[in-house]
């Protein structure tokens, strides 16, 4: 008897599915069975709007393959975008049990340089990203939930090394990816009674948005493994997204090549309390104290 696939009855929406990551998770979901609503709004590396429609391509490549795939062109940061996407996947299929959100684009720049603009375009993409197709999904689920059909809900973020440390010439990019993760924790403890568990990424591939940072195959000598292919991302990502992941929620894993790393967050370290107010001057010397006793913490990508 074979294997029952991972995802078989489950119906995945990924956005920016249309190449890089994303094309990579909606093919890997396709693979474990899933029905794949596959979202791009193809624009360039840096926002702009480009010749090509990405997610039809990817949807047709699915279907080639035996899979069943819709393509929704919409732009997620955009209430009607994310609304329609969601909508896509219920008119196409009845139903939705995944969502991974992963559209986004750069505007790299040094602070100093770093314009209004740039800001605003970043922060909207990521984080509005995140929050408007989770949020009409989310209704979606909770109403489900309170009609007597909790799912089995699963919402996988994208997040990054940038908004775990800080990346340099990524204020924009560190800001938006950080906001991700209190997002993702937000909503696990929100969502958790309905049946959603949500859970995020911080990946690291080869893309045309990190081209020139792994230039190489790097694949690992004598085995022919290609460290840096976005496949290797997505196997993580199709196991959080089944119902597989049982009890999993809220957490963060880096994943990059054949390594998976849960990454453990904020926490209270060393602590003084003098149970009454501290003058500046005595507060900077029981810091000062404090700080000799805490872990270093990693350093910014860049510095
Ligand atoms: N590649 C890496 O090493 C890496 C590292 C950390 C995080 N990430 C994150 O992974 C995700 C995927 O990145 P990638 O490297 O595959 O980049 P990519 O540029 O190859 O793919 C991103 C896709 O998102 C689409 N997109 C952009 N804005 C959109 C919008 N408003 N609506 C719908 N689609 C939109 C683009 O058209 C593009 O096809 C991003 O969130 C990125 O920040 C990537």
């Amino acid at each position: 008897m074979s294997t029952p696939l991972l995802c078989e009855g489950r119906v995945v929406i990924v956005t920016g599915a249309g190449r890089g990551l994303g094309r990579s998770h909606a093919l890997a979901y396709a693979a474990e069975g899933a029905r794949v609503v596959v979202n791009d709004l193809g624009v360039g590396l840096d926002g702009m709007p480009g010749p090509d429609s990405p997610a039809r391509q990817v949807a047709d490549e699915i279907r080639a393959a035996g899979g069943e795939a819709v393509a929704h062109g919409g732009d997620i940061a955009t209430t009607e975008g994310a609304a329609s996407l969601i909508r896509t996947a219920l008119e196409a299929y009845g139903r939705l049990d995944t969502l991974v959100n992963n559209a986004g684009f750069l505007r790299d720049r040094m602070l100093v340089n770093l314009d209004e603009d740039d800001w605003d375009a970043v922060l909207r993409v990521h984080l509005k990203g995140h929050f408007l197709p989770l949020k009409h999904a989310a209704a979606h689920w909770r109403a489900e939930a309170k009609a007597g059909r909790t799912p089995v809900a699963r919402v996988v973020n994208t997040s990054s090394g940038a908004g775990l440390l800080g990346s340099v010439g990524q204020g924009n990019y560190s800001a938006a990816k950080a906001g991700i993760v209190g997002l993702t924790l937000v909503a696990a403890a929100e969502m958790g009674r309905y049946g959603v568990q949500v859970n995020a990424i911080a990946p690291a591939a080869r893309t045309r948005m990190t081209e020139r940072t792994f230039v190489e195959a790097m694949a690992m000598p004598g085995t022919g493994f290609d460290a840096m292919a976005p496949e290797n991302v997505s196997p993580l990502v199709v196991w959080l997204g089944s119902a597989a992941s049982a009890g999993v929620t809220g957490r963060v894993f880096e994943t990059e090549g054949g390594r998976i790393t849960v990454m453990e967050g904020w926490r209270p370290g060393p602590t003084a309390d003098k149970g009454a107010r501290w003058t500046p001057s005595e507060a900077g010397e029981a810091t000062l104290k404090l700080l000799a006793e805490a872990e270093v913490p990693g350093a910014v990508y860049g510095a």
